[in-house]
């Protein structure tokens, strides 16, 4: 039987709610993807052209979203294969992925088969042939199918309300997604540099000869990962006294040196007599229970493990405080991971979803069915709320692994534990462009792959196009090294090149990473947003653009060459001078925007070092014989430039009689320009 919604409501500008006919509105959860709770402003206009269809099946709710023809749909989250996802059938159900090898050994990758990943996005952009756009978000945190073969079909046992986005385009509906389920915030700058990791560094003067390194070979970083062996047999928040004694001192030599470090925690706490991170965990009754009371154990890194119940306020205050105490050693961010969560073994094991969250405050008790797909951005926010309380003049910086829609608000991604190979190297592209389209504008790939041993050639390709992506960590497991002079002297030089390219373009990249915490855009886009009308563009995912100037154009294939679509007008080709290994296919080519000026700097062997010396626009003229750019500056840490120390300066750009003149246009906030050489290149 079809049935229509219940009085649906308009929740704000071209924004719409649907309820399920037979269900009672105040029956419904509360929404975790908002921001805030939305009451209706009023009935929807008859004119309103996307209406979800309820219709009740004996598995639970279906609710189906009618299609145009040639409607493109993407979003979808944390998703392996295509950018485009017409076809696919995928399942929001936060899930570390795991396949049992011919020989027996159970690994937790994925492929384009897995239907769930760690992350969970109940969310599809509709790209209409027109270039116009839509997107519809379910508003729930149960377990949902998401069935894109015949228009958009959802389903979940429990009733769930839909939210419908319009827009003129797709830019248009994800910036309008960011007002609903909030943004990125503006991060340190030294996150956007490149970051070195390992599963594990061991023990602490290896993390002070990989810092040495890095400086001796001048290949610029500026972030080295801690990983879990430096833990006490893996128990969390302790340190290992033979490999690790001294992690104060560890921080200290490595931020003499320029750099930050990022430390992982884990939210399975050791069932150990005797552990005190344990034992006051039983005594604040902050462990999930069984349905009969009983503190649920898995077995994890550290044996058998019980898990915090992020739903507590009391438990997340508990984890903020022991965070807190963590920092004092001088972390500057925390990596936080497993927290789909995930036991260890059984692989693929995961908590029974009977289990109880006792919850609290605005969050109502209910079953891990209910709050497993919150699980990783409660655990976020608990994290992040440490870094904000330890230190309230710095920008926070948490890494999750699982999150789920609106979980940018708290963490930025990588996409887990990827293979060595060169689908995986391809996917790094679409699934960080889904993740920017579904809200998520800081994401990355495990650069080289964490599963497998890259060959030299694949590692040159992985850090060319990953040292164009918004987060940008080399990490691998417990296997052959991934630094990026393991693969001999010609990587070596691909690397530094690669690397060093990324810290040219930071003035850029900065600009970018700020426009995307204002507005919610991402910062790696897909192609189509240069053009959202032109088919050809679409299905586009090796090509990307960062922000909305610069063109990317990696080689991801092993030999076949890519025909790359273009868009409209002219994007100019460039390289930057005195790199050497430039014209290499590891090195993407990079295009210019008819029409844009590109801030670059001079690099430097810190994104601190990056943001000084000379600038030099390069500007591409559109066919009217003009461009304009924009460049954001601020201090690179602190809250200064929420408070107007900062500098917005527009380039403009015309062609005279044959001569380019280049002006600033306008310049925005009341910080100090920095006085330095500002050179012209026209391309
Ligand atoms: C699983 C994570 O996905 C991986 O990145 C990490 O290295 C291991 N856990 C060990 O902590």
């Amino acid at each position: 039987m079809i049935t229509s919604q219940q009085d649906p409501g308009l929740l704000g500008d071209r924004v719409a709610r649907f309820i399920p006919p037979d269900v009672d509105p105040a029956s419904l959860p509360r929404s975790f993807a908002l921001v805030e709770p939305l009451p209706p402003l009023g009935p929807v206009p008859d004119s309103w052209r996307v209406v979800p269809i309820y219709t009740r099946e004996t598995r639970g709710h279906l609710a189906t979203i009618r299609l145009d023809p040639d409607t493109s749909l993407y979003g979808t989250g944390e998703v392996a294969g295509p950018l485009l996802r017409n076809g696919f059938v995928t399942e929001v159900w936060a899930t570390q992925p795991f396949r049992i090898e011919a020989d027996g050994t159970p690994v937790s990758n994925y492929d384009e088969r897995s239907k769930s990943l760690y992350q969970a996005h109940p969310w599809v952009l509709a790209v209409r042939a027109d270039g116009s756009a839509f997107g519809v978000l379910a508003d729930t945190t149960y377990r949902l199918e998401i069935d894109l073969r015949e228009d958009v079909r959802l389903r979940s046992a429990e009733p769930f309300p839909i939210i419908v986005i319009e827009g003129d385009s797709p830019q248009e509906v994800v910036e309008r997604l960011s007002t609903l389920t909030g943004r990125m915030e503006l991060p340190p700058r030294w996150a956007l540099g490149y970051q070195q990791c390992r599963f594990s560094y061991y023990p602490d003067s290896r993390v002070r000869e990989l810092a040495d390194e890095f400086r001796a070979r001048q290949i610029p970083c500026d972030v080295i990962w801690v990983d879990i062996h430096y833990m006490d047999e893996y128990k969390v928040f302790t340190f290992d006294p033979e490999g690790f004694p001294d992690p104060s001192g560890t921080n200290a030599y490595l931020h003499e040196r320029g750099f930050k470090t990022v430390w992982i925690l884990d939210p399975a706490v050791k069932v150990e007599d005797g552990y005190g991170v344990y034992e006051e965990g039983v005594k604040g009754e902050h462990f999930l229970r069984d349905a009969s009371g009983r503190e649920h154990h898995e077995w994890t890194w550290p044996g058998d493990a019980a898990f915090p119940d992020y739903t507590r306020p009391e438990t997340r205050a508990w984890w903020t405080r022991l965070t807190k105490a963590f920092l004092e050693h001088g972390m500057d961010g925390v990596w936080v991971d497993l927290n789909e969560p995930s036991p260890i073994l059984p692989h693929g094991a995961e908590l029974p979803e009977d289990l109880r969250h006792a919850g609290g405050g605005e969050i109502a008790p209910g079953s891990h069915a209910q709050y497993h797909n919150i699980y990783g951005m409660l655990m976020s926010k608990a994290t992040l709320d440490a870094m904000r309380e330890a230190r309230p003049s710095r920008r926070p910086f948490v890494l999750t692994r699982s999150t789920y829609l609106g979980g940018q608000r708290y963490a930025a991604t990588w996409t887990g534990d990827n293979v060595a190979d060169w689908n995986h190297l391809h996917w790094s592209v679409p699934m960080v462009l889904n993740l920017g389209l579904s809200g998520q504008p800081n994401s990355g790939p495990d650069i080289g792959g964490f599963a497998g041993t890259p060959t030299p050639e694949l590692f040159a390709r992985w850090i060319g196009v990953g040292a164009l992506l918004p987060f940008c960590r080399t990490h691998n497991a417990l296997k052959g090294d991934q630094e990026p002079w393991s693969f001999g002297a010609e990587v070596e030089e691909i690397a530094r090149v690669a690397i060093a390219r990324r810290y040219r373009l930071l003035p850029y990249l900065y600009t970018v990473f700020w426009e995307a915490a204002k507005t919610g855009l991402p910062v790696a886009r897909p192609l189509f947003f240069a053009d959202p009308a032109d088919p050809a563009l679409r299905d586009e995912d090796h090509a990307f653009m960062l922000g909305g100037d610069l063109m990317v154009q990696p080689a991801l294939e092993e030999r076949a060459e890519h025909p790359f679509p273009m868009p409209k007008g002219q994007w100019r080709a460039f390289t930057f001078e005195g790199q050497a290994a430039s014209g290499n296919r590891a090195l993407p080519v990079l295009r210019l925007r008819p029409g844009a000026i590109l801030p670059v700097g001079s690099g430097g062997q810190t994104t601190e070092e990056a943001a000084e010396g000379p600038l030099t626009l390069f500007v591409s003229l559109d066919e009217n014989g003009k461009a304009e750019g924009q460049l954001y500056e601020d201090d690179g840490d602190g809250f200064g430039y929420a408070a107007g120390d900062y500098l917005l300066t527009t380039y403009q750009a015309i062609m005279r009689n044959g001569e380019v003149e280049v002006r600033v246009e306008r310049r925005h906030g009341s910080r100090a320009a920095t006085p330095r050489e500002t050179r012209i290149r026209v391309l």
